[in-house]
């Protein structure tokens, strides 16, 4: 029952955050593309920044841009916080119910860091508040009127905190964490800095006075932080679905790459209007090659190289017996671990067919990667991976007859 209400509450959560996030991002994007894409009009009317005309769903719009008098000011003024809101909310939900409560086996890795789960949530949570007020402080102070230094400084704060991570918890959460630190970065943005700037717009307005340029300005600074936030925070919510990244041991490395290269390309997207095409092309190959060139020199030195040599052959029975020692807590119909009531991704490996099925995945997570079994929390030895990883190269034999099928 218990079990059942914690997906539900995981389901929940994460559905409402991709949607809430979708719809965030989304307009977001909608916005920064109607900004670029504004015609000056030629009858110059007072107030007017621009306008625009687009077809969508079987209809015309005509979109102005403009500064308004105070006897202008509509009724109704709708706002777009509340898909930021909710999506930094429900992903905070997230990091609860996906990393803090299960912290011992999905933040702390005895191999990078041996820290108590309680150690770890600790850091989790003191380092979000903590990076925001550096970065806020590096833009809202006289250091942010010089924006190469107040960049850098920018730049600090988030190496400084991924270093943290990544030297106190599993390749997996510290990806999420640098995500979650972003997005924290950039909900700060919206609530401290972009909100209180639109209040003081509209107080303005209806005073009849000019905004105080200096918020206005901070505003849109901030707002194409987060511009440019977004592919990096994207990239890394979807990376726990590719361990060569983040179980990778220069795992900052390509994230490092994949978070500037994706910058670059929010950044030619934004300059693409004023800038050669090809520009686009050349500039995502150039830093695909080089993720894929880190994951390929990546995957030569893991393969082996600091496991012990297994050149016996390794019979069905002895794979079976590791399996059942070090993965079945967790992956079975009946799991015993604490933590995984159920088997996770369906992964089940109670009968040898399950296993042998499997052969390929074994090897990848518990012998490449070695990002199985998760914490090392079943304590497998380097032995026994070679021994695995042996036997999917011999051939990845079942049973052999008369041999005892588990
Ligand atoms: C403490 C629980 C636990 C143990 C023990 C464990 N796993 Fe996992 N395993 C997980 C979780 C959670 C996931 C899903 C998250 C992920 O892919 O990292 C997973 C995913 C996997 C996947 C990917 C499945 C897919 O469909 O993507 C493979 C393969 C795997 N485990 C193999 C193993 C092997 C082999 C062992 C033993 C050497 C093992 N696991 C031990 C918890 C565990």
């Amino acid at each position: 029952m218990l079990e059942h209400l914690s997906e539900l509450m995981h389901l929940i959560a994460r559905w409402v955050h991709l949607i809430a996030g979708i719809m965030w991002i989304g307009n977001s994007m909608l916005f920064n593309w109607l900004d670029r894409n504004l015609e000056r009009a030629a009858d110059a009317r007072p107030g007017l920044v621009g306008n625009i005309w687009m077809v969508h769903s079987g209809g015309f719009y005509e979109v102005e841009k403009k500064s308004l008098e105070p006897s202008q000011m509509p009724a109704t003024l709708h706002w777009f916080k509340w898909q930021n809101g909710i999506t930094w909310l429900s992903g905070i939900s997230l990091l609860i119910l996906v990393f803090y409560m299960a912290a011992a086996s999905t933040m702390v890795d005895p191999e990078v860091a041996d820290i108590s789960a309680n150690t770890a949530v600790l850091i989790s949570a003191a380092s979000l508040p903590l990076a925001y007020l550096a970065y806020d402080l590096s833009w809202r102070t006289a250091i942010g009127k010089r924006p190469t230094l107040a960049t850098l400084l920018t730049i600090a704060v988030v190496v400084a905190a991924s270093a943290v991570y990544f030297t106190y918890f599993s390749g997996r959460a510290a990806y999420v964490h640098v995500g979650v630190l972003i997005g924290t970065l950039m909900t700060g943005n919206v609530w401290f800095v972009i909100v209180p700037s639109q209040r003081e717009l509209i107080a303005a307005t209806l005073e009849g006075r000019e905004q105080d340029p200096a918020i206005g300005y901070q505003a849109k600074q901030r707002s194409i932080h987060n511009n440019y936030f977004t592919f990096p925070l994207l990239f890394i919510m979807l990376s726990g679905h590719f361990p060569s990244t983040f179980s990778h041991p220069q795992g900052w490395l390509i994230l490092t790459v994949l978070a500037l290269g994706s910058a670059g390309i929010r950044h030619l997207m934004n300059i693409r209007f004023t800038t050669p095409l090809w520009l686009f092309p050349a500039v995502t190959l150039f830093f695909l090659t080089g993720f894929f060139a880190l994951l390929m020199m990546a995957n030569r030195d893991l393969l082996g190289s600091d496991l012990p040599a297994r050149t016996t052959p390794v019979p069905f029975g002895e794979v079976a017996d590791i399996i059942h020692r070090r993965c079945t807590s967790c992956h079975s119909v009946t799991p015993t671990d604490n933590v995984y009531r159920s088997p996770p991704n369906g992964l089940v490996f109670d009968t040898s067919d399950q296993i042998v099925r499997k052969a390929e995945d074994i090897k990848l997570r518990a012998v490449v990667q070695k990002t199985m079994p998760l914490a090392n929390l079943t304590g497998i030895t380097p032995e026994e991976r070679a021994a695995l990883g042996a036997w999917v190269d011999q051939g990845a034999q079942g049973p052999a007859k008369g041999e005892v099928k588990p």
